[in-house]
C-alpha cells in the first residue's frame, strides 16, 4: 500500500495525496485503481485499504464497508422507498453496533449482545421499541431469498442499449471535467453533501471525505463551467455554506424526506438545487447564405484555409453592424474576399508576399483584369532571364524545362509596369506552380512521381495552367465600391484607422504540430518576393531560406501577442479563430479577451482539418473542436 504526494494536473501545488493499488475484479482481471485529492496520507491510506477490502471481496472488510457494498446491490433490487427505510434501519440499529469490526470477527455471542441491546433500548419517551420496530430490524440481518432476481435481462438489455452511447469513466470529477466539459454541455453534479445536522453526515458517500475546501473549490469549478457555456444542475443540503458559495446563481430549495435521521419528526430535510446556466448568450448563429460572388474567388488548399468555415465566421459577423473589416492573417485570403463581396470595406494584412499578392489581385483591385492575350506574352521569352530557378532548383520541384519557363514569367512579371497586373500575373504563376505540386508542397524533393495520382493538375502543362488560373483570377476581379487594400506586413504592427471588425486567424501554436507556413511554401513566396531579403539555408536539400519569425511559433509567444492584438483592438468586434488542441487554452484564450472585452463569447464549430500534420495524435489524428472566440 502506498500514498504518494500529488503534483501534477489540477492538484499542483495544494498538497494533496493520491493512492494507486493493484486489484483482482470478479471476473479475475487484474486492474489498476487510482484516486486523487486526500487531504492527508493517513486519509489516502485509510481509503486504499478499505477499498482493497470491498474490491477483494475480503472476509477480513469492515462491516461499514460490507454495509456499504450490501446497500449498494440491493438499491436496484427494491422500490426506492422499501430502499430508504431499510437503509435507515441499518444505519439507525446496525451499523453503528458492528461498524468497526472486521465481518470474520462477528460471533454469534455479538449478535446476540446486540439483540439484547435493542430489548433494552428506549425511545426519546422512555419507552421499549414495539415488538414490529424489533422484528424489522432483526430482519434486516436476514437475508431476503425469496424469488431473488439474478439477472434481470429485460433491465440489462435497456441499459446495455442506452450504455453503447455513453463513455463511462471513474475518475476524479475535476480532472474529467477539465477534460471533457464542452460549450452547451448539460452537467449534473450531486457532490456529497454539507452535512446539516451530527446524523445528516452525508460524507459518508465518500471514503475520502469532502471538506469544506473541497466544496469551495467545487463552486469554483462550476463558476469556471458556467463561464464555458456549460449548463450545470447542481445538489447539494440546503446549508448557508451552498447559498454562499452559489448566491450568484438560482438556489431552489425543497423539502425531501431523508431516511437517516434519530427521531422520526426530524426525518424531512431540505435540499438545495442550484441552477448555473450560461449567460443568455447574444451571439446567435443563424443559417446563413454565402454570396454567390464569393464562389468565384479561385479555390485554395491553403494550409489552415477557411473556405470551409466561411458560413460560420459570417454568421457570427452577422450579429453586428459594420462597415469595415480587418484580415490580419490573411493566408489565402478568401475571408477578406468574403467580407469584400458583402460590401465591407477590406484591410486584408499577412506577414507573405504570397498571401498579400493574392489580395492584392482580388481584394485591393477592383477593375483590372489582365487578358489572356496578355498573358500569353508572359511566356515568350524576351530578354536573357536570370536563371535562378533553374540553377538553384534543379531536379528538386519540377522539370527543366517548366524551371526555364518559370524563368521567364519570373522575369516578364517583374517587368510589368501595372501593379494590379502584375498581382494576377504572379498570382497565377504561384498557383500553376503549387498546383503541379502533389499535395501543393515544397517541404521535400523530388518530381512528384510517387504522389502523382493522374490528377489533371498535375497532367497539364505548365503554360496551361498558367493561363488557366490567370482567367480564374480575372473572373473574381469585382468592385465592392469600397477602397479596400491589400498589406504585406507583420500583424503585430500593422497601423492605420482602427476597423469596425477585425478577424484574427493566426497559426495555431500546439506542441504536436508544425505551423511554419513559410517552410511548406518557400518556393512559392520566394517567388513572390523574387527571393529578396531573404536568408538562405544552402545546406538544406529542400533549398528553403528562414522562416519569419512569428510570435505564434511558442506557447508564450501567442499569448502575449493575443493579449497584445486584444489591446489593440480593443475598440473593435473581435472574431478570433482557434482550435482546441492549440494553446493558449480555451480557457486562458477566454481570460485574455476578458481583459479588454466586457464581452466573450465561444462558438464551438466542428471541423476536420484538412492536412494532417498532427505528429501524436492516434486514432483522433485530425478531430479538432475548430472554435470562434467572440469579443464585443
Ligand atoms: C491560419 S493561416 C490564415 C488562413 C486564412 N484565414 C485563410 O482562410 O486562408 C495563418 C496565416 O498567418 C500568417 N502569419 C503568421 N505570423 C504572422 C505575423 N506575425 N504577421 C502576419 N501574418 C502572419 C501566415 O503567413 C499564414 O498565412
Amino acid at each position: 500500500m502506498a500514498a504518494f504526494k500529488d503534483n501534477s494536473g489540477v492538484y499542483a501545488g495544494k498538497g494533496r495525496w493520491r493512492t494507486c493499488c493493484y486489484y483482482t475484479d470478479w471476473q479475475g482481471i487484474r486492474r489498476k485503481h487510482e484516486r486523487r485529492g486526500f487531504k492527508t496520507k493517513h486519509d489516502a491510506l485509510a481509503y486504499e485499504k478499505e477499498f482493497l477490502s470491498k474490491a477483494n471481496r475480503d472476509i477480513n472488510m469492515s462491516f461499514d464497508a460490507f454495509i456499504d457494498i450490501y446497500l449498494e446491490n440491493l438499491k436496484p433490487q427494491i422500490k426506492l422507498n422499501t430502499y430508504y427505510s431499510k437503509e435507515f434501519t441499518i444505519n439507525r440499529h446496525i451499523r453503528p453496533y458492528f461498524k468497526n469490526k472486521t465481518l470474520s470477527e462477528i460471533t454469534p455471542t455479538d449478535i446476540l449482545m446486540w439483540q439484547n441491546e435493542l430489548l433494552l433500548k428506549r425511545d426519546e419517551y422512555g419507552k421499549a421499541y414495539a415488538m414490529t420496530t424489533l422484528r424489522t430490524i432483526q430482519n434486516q440481518m436476514n437475508g431476503r431469498y425469496k424469488n431473488p432476481t439474478i439477472c434481470d435481462e429485460k433491465t440489462l438489455r435497456e441499459a446495455s442499449e442506452i450504455l453503447k452511447k455513453a463513455k463511462i469513466v471513474c475518475g476524479d470529477y475535476l480532472e474529467v471535467l477539465h477534460e471533457y466539459a464542452q460549450p452547451g454541455d448539460f452537467i449534473f453534479l450531486d457532490p456529497p453533501y454539507i452535512p446539516v445536522t451530527e446524523w445528516g453526515d452525508f460524507k459518508r458517500y465518500t471514503k475520502e471525505q469532502f471538506y469544506e475546501e473541497d466544496q469551495r473549490n467545487l463552486a469554483n469549478e462550476v463558476k469556471r463551467l458556467q463561464k464555458l457555456g456549460c449548463y450545470i444542475i447542481l445538489t447539494n443540503s440546503n446549508h448557508t455554506l451552498v447559498h454562499e458559495l452559489y448566491g450568484d446563481f438560482k438556489i431552489d430549495v425543497i423539502p425531501t424526506k431523508r431516511a437517516i435521521s434519530s427521531k422520526s419528526s426530524s426525518r424531512t430535510g431540505e435540499d438545495a438545487i442550484v441552477t448555473a446556466f450560461p449567460d443568455a448568450r447574444r451571439v446567435v448563429v443563424k443559417d446563413v447564405i454565402l454570396p454567390e460572388q464569393v464562389k468565384l474567388y479561385p479555390a485554395t488548399r491553403f494550409m489552415g484555409s477557411k473556405s470551409k468555415l466561411l458560413s460560420e465566421i459570417l454568421a457570427v459577423a452577422n450579429n453586428f453592424e459594420y462597415k469595415s473589416v480587418l484580415d490580419l492573417f490573411s493566408g489565402s485570403g478568401i475571408v477578406g474576399y468574403m467580407f469584400k463581396c458583402l460590401g465591407k470595406k477590406v484591410i486584408s494584412n499577412d506577414y507573405m508576399a504570397m498571401s498579400a499578392t493574392f489580395t492584392k489581385a482580388m481584394v485591393e483591385n477592383s477593375s483590372v483584369i489582365l487578358p489572356i492575350e496578355e498573358a500569353k506574352e508572359l511566356l515568350v521569352k524576351k530578354a536573357e532571364p536570370d536563371h535562378f530557378v533553374e540553377d538553384r532548383f534543379a531536379g528538386l520541384y519540377f522539370s527543366n524545362d517548366d524551371n526555364k519557363l518559370i524563368d521567364i514569367l519570373r522575369a516578364n512579371i517583374w517587368a510589368m509596369e501595372d501593379e494590379y497586373k502584375r498581382a494576377i500575373a504572379m498570382t497565377a504563376l504561384i498557383r500553376a506552380c503549387t498546383k503541379k505540386r502533389p499535395r501543393g508542397l515544397f517541404t521535400y524533393v523530388g518530381l512528384g512521381e510517387k504522389y502523382n495520382d493522374g490528377r489533371r493538375d498535375l497532367q497539364i502543362s505548365m503554360e496551361q495552367q498558367f493561363l488557366e488560373n490567370v482567367d480564374a483570377v480575372n473572373r473574381a476581379v469585382f468592385d465592392n465600391g469600397c477602397n479596400n487594400i491589400s498589406v504585406w506586413g507583420d500583424a503585430m504592427s500593422v497601423s492605420g484607422k482602427k476597423p469596425d471588425l477585425v478577424y484574427i486567424d493566426p497559426p495555431y501554436y500546439s506542441p504536436l504540430s508544425d505551423n511554419e507556413y513559410v517552410r511548406r511554401y518557400h518556393f512559392v513566396e520566394g517567388l513572390a518576393r523574387d527571393w529578396k531579403g531573404v536568408e538562405f539555408q544552402d545546406n538544406t536539400k529542400t533549398k528553403k531560406f528562414k522562416s519569419y519569425p512569428t510570435p505564434f511559433s511558442s506557447r508564450d509567444g501567442a499569448e502575449a501577442a493575443f493579449d497584445s492584438l486584444f489591446k489593440k483592438y480593443k475598440n473593435s468586434i473581435l472574431i478570433v479563430s482557434y482550435s482546441s488542441n492549440s494553446m493558449p487554452t480555451k480557457e486562458e484564450m477566454i481570460e485574455i479577451m476578458e481583459r479588454y472585452k466586457a464581452h466573450v463569447e465561444v462558438v464551438p464549430v466542428d471541423y476536420t482539418y484538412f492536412f494532417g500534420n498532427q505528429k501524436d495524435a492516434k486514432s483522433h489524428r485530425n478531430e479538432v473542436q475548430e472554435y470562434l472566440f467572440v469579443g464585443y
